[in-house]
Parts: structure tokens; C-alpha cells; sequence
């Protein structure tokens, strides 16, 4: 994991205040514009390589509907979010003693009428996966284009959370959560904060 600087804009006590009492935090307007545009510009250029996250190992599930392409070296952009990711984990495990040594990502492309249905990330500690986080890369998004995070804290509320662009999204991968059906292109990267190398 590469030592590397949080971004200014991210208020570090904040979030590990946060995500100690309800397992999870926001983070609003993460990046300047110019590094979302590139972003948004790295994300559109692929957008032909994305798969069907239903199907792993030639197995397709009902559950999700959404396009995905997993992130390496080659994502140059997308790596530099991956690195400040790394930045947060430091702070993670020295305030919960997580133990993250890897980050994994992938984009993910939800077009309209796709969906996550409810689900945990990591069920029954079946795998690395300490915190997930989701940024939102889509240049615009309404209040009526469907779309929401739901989320169920770690206190058992549930929360709505909007995928409004420049927004990330961190919570423990233990906790259930699903994504509404998406009305309009949304577009966003998915990464987990784990404690083992990426099975894939
Ligand atoms: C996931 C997921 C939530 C979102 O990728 O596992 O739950 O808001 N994403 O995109
Ligand atoms: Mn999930």
C-alpha cells in the first residue's frame, strides 16, 4: 500500500467520528474539478470494455443488473483515487485497528431500469473486505433519478443516500445496503479497503 496524502478536502476526524458511531460517513465534494473531469473522462473512454456484473465465472445472478470494469495499473486516473484511498486506510487502522493493506475497485455503469438488490459485502466475514466506498462520477444527478444508496446503519436505521456527483460514499462492508433502480446513467467507482490481497 503506497504512503500517500489525504486529500485536503477530506475531514479526516470527521469521518472516523462518523463511521465509529453509525459505521458510516459522506464525503462531499472529494476532488477539485479538474481531477473529477479526467476522471469522468477515464471512465467514458472505457465505457465499451465494461461486463456484466452479473455474471462471475460464467454464472449469472439476478441480483444486480449493473455494467462493471475492475481497475489496474493501466487506469491511470482512477489509480490516483485509489492512492488517496490508501491514505484513509492508515487512518482507519490506526483508529480501528482494521489491518487494510489492499484497496480492489471497479467502475461501475448503471443505465436506466439497472439495480443492486440487498446485500452485504462482506457476509459473515467470508472475506477481506473491511470498508467499502463508492464515489459518484456522473457530471449531474437529480433528486428524482432514482439511484439511492439505501443503507442500514450499524445501529439498525436505514438512510437514503443520494449519488450526487463529487460524493463518496464509506461504510463497513458488514452492513446490508442496496441501490434503487437508476432512472438515468449513474456512473461510480466501488472500492474495498481490504485486509488480504483481491481473490481475482
Ligand atoms: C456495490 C454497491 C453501492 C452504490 O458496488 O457493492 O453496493 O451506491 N454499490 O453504488
Ligand atoms: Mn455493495
Amino acid at each position: 500500500m503506497d504512503a500517500m496524502h489525504l486529500p485536503k478536502s477530506w475531514p479526516v476526524e470527521q469521518i472516523l467520528d462518523n463511521l465509529a458511531q453509525h459505521g458510516f460517513a459522506i464525503i462531499d465534494q472529494a476532488y477539485s474539478p479538474e481531477y473529477t473531469g479526467a476522471l469522468v473522462h477515464e471512465c467514458s473512454t472505457h465505457l465499451n470494455e465494461f461486463r456484466d456484473a452479473a455474471i462471475q465465472n460464467g454464472v449469472v445472478s439476478n441480483i444486480r443488473s449493473d455494467h462493471i470494469l475492475w481497475i489496474d495499473q493501466q487506469l491511470k486516473v482512477a489509480q490516483q483515487h485509489i492512492q488517496a484511498l490508501n491514505a484513509l486506510s492508515q487512518h482507519l487502522n490506526q483508529a480501528f485497528f482494521l489491518g487494510i493493506k489492499e484497496a480492489e475497485a471497479h467502475f461501475a455503469c448503471y443505465n436506466a431500469g439497472e439495480f443492486y438488490a440487498l446485500h452485504r459485502d462482506n457476509p459473515q466475514g467470508k472475506n477481506g473486505r473491511m470498508i467499502s466506498t463508492v464515489y459518484y462520477l456522473h457530471e449531474a444527478w437529480e433528486n428524482d433519478w432514482g439511484g439511492e444508496l439505501r443503507l442500514q446503519d450499524k445501529n439498525n436505521q436505514w438512510h437514503i443516500i443520494h449519488p450526487e456527483p463529487n460524493r463518496i460514499a464509506i461504510f463497513q462492508s458488514d452492513l446490508l445496503h442496496e441501490v434503487l433502480e437508476a432512472k438515468h446513467q449513474r456512473l461510480s467507482i466501488t472500492a474495498w479497503l481490504r485486509t488480504d490481497q483481491p481473490l481475482w
